[in-house]
């Protein structure tokens, strides 16, 4: 357990008397979703994620436990206490706030499509994609986008994690997918296992789906643990670590 004065946690708690404390946490993360989280061949955790939240969990002086927890549960397992916060490529939106807290975006990357490199294809619309099966991971909020624009006249398939749909994309078994842009990048763009390509604009709106960028996530009543997060994210803007772990996966 450590502790350490509300002095740290800036202005808002200085107010108070009492003293802060954040104690040790668990962190809940659905792998794989390269580069933001997934495993080293040797099945060690990686990626920018886990690298932010550790340097984070060590800049506010506690220690990290992550815990691997598959997507469409994510927010039901921090309301059941497996973990105490989410930091899994979350991005946060109106939906999702009615049930956790978030902390400041830590990253805003776009959404795109991805297809095989022989898709004629200028612009995904509904005319063009009436007919094709579209992958995307379930529950996230490439899926209510697509199911939502497009769901009525193409086929929605929806994979557990984004893996599975890159093996289904590797196989042609789906003619297009819909992902966070740097997962897509990393999977499909920079793999070997296929020709791919980006299809159409990088997609950043609507908010009401796009949202806000990415977030951690903490139960509603724990705003004193993510005040320590946003200030050590913060801190890490400041002194360049951000800079320096943001190097390490999006370097080209
Ligand atoms: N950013 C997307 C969303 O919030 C997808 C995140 C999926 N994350 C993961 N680790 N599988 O809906």
């Amino acid at each position: 357990r450590k502790l350490f004065t509300a002095g740290l946690l800036g202005t808002a708690i200085l107010a108070s008397t009492a003293q802060a404390e954040v104690r040790d946490i668990r962190i809940g993360v659905d792998v794989p979703y390269e580069p933001m989280e997934y495993r080293t061949p040797e099945g060690e955790l990686t990626g920018f994620d886990i690298d932010l939240g550790n340097a984070m969990c060590a800049e506010i002086g506690i220690q990290c436990e992550w815990v691997v927890q598959a997507w469409d549960g994510i927010i039901p397992g921090l309301a059941a206490r497996k973990y105490d916060a989410i930091m899994s490529s979350m991005t946060i939106n109106d939906e999702r706030r009615e049930h956790v807290l978030f902390s400041e975006p830590y990253f805003t990357p776009p959404s795109a499509w991805f297809a095989p490199a022989d898709l004629e294809m200028a612009t995904p619309d509904e005319s063009n994609l009436d007919g094709l099966t579209i992958g995307v991971q379930r529950g996230t909020l490439q899926d209510n986008y697509v199911t939502d624009l497009y769901g009525d006249v193409a086929e929605i398939k929806r994979y557990g994690t984004a893996d599975d749909l890159v093996l289904d994309m590797d196989a042609d078994r789906v003619d297009i997918g819909f992902l966070d842009y740097p997962v897509g990048k990393s999977t499909l763009l920079d793999s070997e296992s296929g020709e791919y390509k980006v299809v159409g604009e990088q997609i950043t709106e609507p908010k009401e789906y796009f949202g806000d960028g990415f977030g951690m996530a903490f139960r509603k009543r724990d705003q004193e643990l993510a005040d320590a997060f946003n200030q050590a994210l913060a801190t890490l803007k400041e002194n360049g670590t951000y800079d320096e772990i943001f190097q390490r996966y999006f370097s080209e």
